[in-house]
């Protein structure tokens, strides 16, 4: 790979939301965000928290509560079984045209991603993960009691094991509940790789890892995780099992834990603000690092963890044997204030 030297620059080019710029500004890693919210980035503290008590069925995202009732832990071993089948066969077909990569990002890369792994669904089902469904409730209202009312014909083979999940589905309820997951688990994976590998683009920049050189793109994603990690803050409701953790903590508080500036923390990274993938030569385990948790620790770690990288891969390997140019100023692009954290940019496919 090319020397990356610009790479703390590029960070400083990027114009962060307002609110996340405050936060990267404290130095304090226990701190007061409002009323009744505590901000928290310091490791060991954020281990306790996790370890404190199991994550609530309103605190999950893809597996909270559907159609009026939790997920049961069956159905969401089914589902993330049927996601890993379709994500693998994904991919190992081939890619949809590569022009379908240029434009804005990281949707682009979103709609790319979700026309490559789940337009082989027929109608209705494939309706629930076009994008201009899912930006309108009304819309998504309509698509979902169609699909509860008629989950599609015989699918002869053609359609992922995620979308048999509904038609598969034993009553009603059952149905609705896995149109839910449908829907969150299309949307959880598109979004989250997309957003994961235009952060990684954006921080690589020029410079690209050779052809064939998978440990160095592995280790640039892993990087980009650290610097730029999607899931950049969770959340956890207020409650006694987190006071006596530290003083600062009352039990009506809320707690907002932030990987994002853990994983800049100077007390474990070594020039923290750089994009050094070299850091992650070697290590075979990188969940293992301290103050590195970029799908969450253990008790409430991120089931489709080992489908995003992979994923990601693939689709930068298409960008990059498509010769993918970000276009524009650098110190325009913006970072908004979402839930996922992602570099915003236009990009055009070469090929
Ligand atoms: C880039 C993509 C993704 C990232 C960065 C990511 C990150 C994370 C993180 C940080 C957590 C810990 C949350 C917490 O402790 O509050 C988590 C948990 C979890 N993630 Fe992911 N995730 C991604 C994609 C997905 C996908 C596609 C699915 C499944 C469809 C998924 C399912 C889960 C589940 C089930 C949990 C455990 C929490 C719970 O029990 O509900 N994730 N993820």
């Amino acid at each position: 790979m090319e020397e990356l030297a610009p790479a703390a620059v590029r960070d400083h080019c990027v114009v962060y939301a307002p609110r996340i710029q405050d936060l990267l500004a404290r130095e304090e890693k226990v701190f007061r965000i409002d009323a009744t919210t505590v901000g928290v980035s310091d490791f060991r503290l954020i281990s306790d928290i996790v370890a404190a008590r199991p994550v609530l069925a309103s605190e999950r995202s893809v597996y909270k509560p559907a159609a009026g009732a939790d997920i049961h832990h069956d159905s969401a071993t089914r589902t993330i079984r049927a996601l890993g089948q379709d994500v693998m066969a994904g991919i190992h077909t081939p890619p949809p045209p590569a022009h379908g990569l240029s434009g804005a990002w990281p949707d682009a890369a979103t709609t790319y991603l979700r026309e490559w792994l789940f337009s082989s669904d027929p109608l209705p089902i494939s309706l629930l993960s076009k994008r201009g469904v899912t930006r309108s409730n009304t819309l998504s209202r309509i698509v979902d009691r169609a699909v509860t009312v008629w989950p599609g014909s015989d699918l002869e083979g053609r359609g992922t094991a995620l979308a048999e999940q509904i038609r598969g589905a034993s009553d009603t309820q059952d149905r609705k509940q896995a149109i839910a997951l449908y829907r969150r688990a299309t949307a959880t994976l598109c979004d989250g790789v997309a957003a994961l590998a235009a952060n990684a683009l954006w921080l690589m920049g020029p410079a690209r890892p050779q052809e064939g050189a998978r440990a160095e793109l592995t280790a640039a994603l892993w990087e980009t995780l650290r610097l730029l990690p999607p899931a950049w803050m969770l959340f956890r409701k207020g409650g006694d099992a987190y006071t006596g953790l530290h003083p600062d903590i009352r039990p009506e508080d809320d707690l907002a834990l932030f990987p994002l500036l853990m994983h800049r923390d100077p007390d474990h990274w070594s020039d923290p603000l750089e994009f050094r993938p070299e850091r992650w030569a070697g290590v075979a385990d990188p969940e293992r690092t301290p103050a590195f948790m970029p799908f969450g620790f253990d008790g409430a770690r991120c089931w489709a963890k080992h489908l995003v990288v992979p994923l990601a891969e693939r689709l930068l390997d298409i960008a990059f044997d498509n010769r993918l140019v970000i276009h524009g100023t650098p110190h325009e692009t913006h970072i908004p204030l979402r839930s996922l954290l992602s570099v915003r940019f236009e990009a055009e496919t070469g090929a």
